[in-house]
């Protein structure tokens, strides 16, 4: 633990502690029959393609993996899968779903900012609000570009970056009609009283990572919350993220 960086220890805490809470939604989405959606407002997948059309044979990796499922999801459609995650706890989780689903994943404890894997060792990079937002930009972007082959793709679903600039510091507070903080100079989050630490970019800066980084990006998609949507996360509404986007996915293929 003294060997890691300083937010990495932080953010290996607080999702020990939040394990639990997140495990029986894990245990739903490792179900075959629960259909692939993505994010707080379920997102089908056929309306954004987070996944690849063409995964069969395919190394994966998911860089934050938690409970696992997107690591399911990804072997079920064929590849070869390896999930790294920061907790403990939730690596846990999924290894006693990997067992019970029957599904050979190679899941291991460690910072997706320094993933003890070769270069060029995966097809296709993947976080669903895993090392997307709870890593350094700086760090994991790089991290991903050396770990992806040349063609490789990058996948992430994250946080709306202009969101954040709606969000105060409080523990509770969630989105806002004002602006609170800058955009420009956006990166490193934390909250009044909280262990946690996040990491979010404004596009332009994170358009320019990975361009720096040998990727090109191929979308941006911002998530607009569906009519009638609902979500167990606090920090924003329905209503406001059918106005504003909350998430967003970025694609990016490595040309370089
Ligand atoms: C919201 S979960 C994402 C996984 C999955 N999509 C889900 O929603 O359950 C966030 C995960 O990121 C992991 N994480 C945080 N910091 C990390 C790091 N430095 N390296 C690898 N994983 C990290 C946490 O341990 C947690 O399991």
């Amino acid at each position: 633990m003294d060997s890691l960086p300083e937010h990495v220890a932080r953010n290996r805490q607080a999702w020990d502690e939040w394990a639990k809470d997140f495990s029986p939604e894990g245990e739903r989405c490792w179900k075959p029959e629960t259909p692939v959606t993505w994010g707080i407002w379920g997102i089908p997948e056929e309306d954004v393609r987070m996944l690849p059309d063409a995964l069969t044979g395919a190394d994966a990796i998911e860089l934050g993996c938690g409970a696992g499922y997107v690591s399911a999801w990804m072997t079920r459609r064929g590849a070869k899968v390896y999930g790294i995650d920061n907790s403990p706890v939730q690596l846990a989780t999924a290894e006693r779903l990997r067992a019970e689903h029957g599904l050979d994943i190679e899941f291991e404890l460690g910072n997706a900012e320094q993933v003890p894997k070769p270069d060029a060792s995966f097809d296709f990079a993947i976080s669903e609000y895993g090392a997307c937002i709870w890593c350094d930009p700086y760090a994991w972007i790089p991290e991903a570009a050396r770990l992806l082959r040349s063609g490789g793709k990058l996948h992430f679903l994250a946080s709306g970056a202009w969101m954040m600039t709606t969000i105060g510091t409080g523990a509770n507070d969630g989105t806002s009609d004002r602006l609170v903080r800058p955009y420009f100079g956006m990166h490193r989050f934390e909250w009044e009283g909280c262990k946690e630490v996040e990491f979010h970019l404004g596009h332009g800066e994170m358009f320019r990572l990975l361009k720096s980084c040998g990727f090109q990006v191929d979308d941006l998609i911002e998530l607009q919350a569906p009519s009638g949507a609902t979500t167990r996360y606090e920090f924003t509404t329905p209503e406001w993220s059918h106005r504003y986007p909350s998430e967003e996915i970025w694609k990016a293929t490595k040309v370089r």
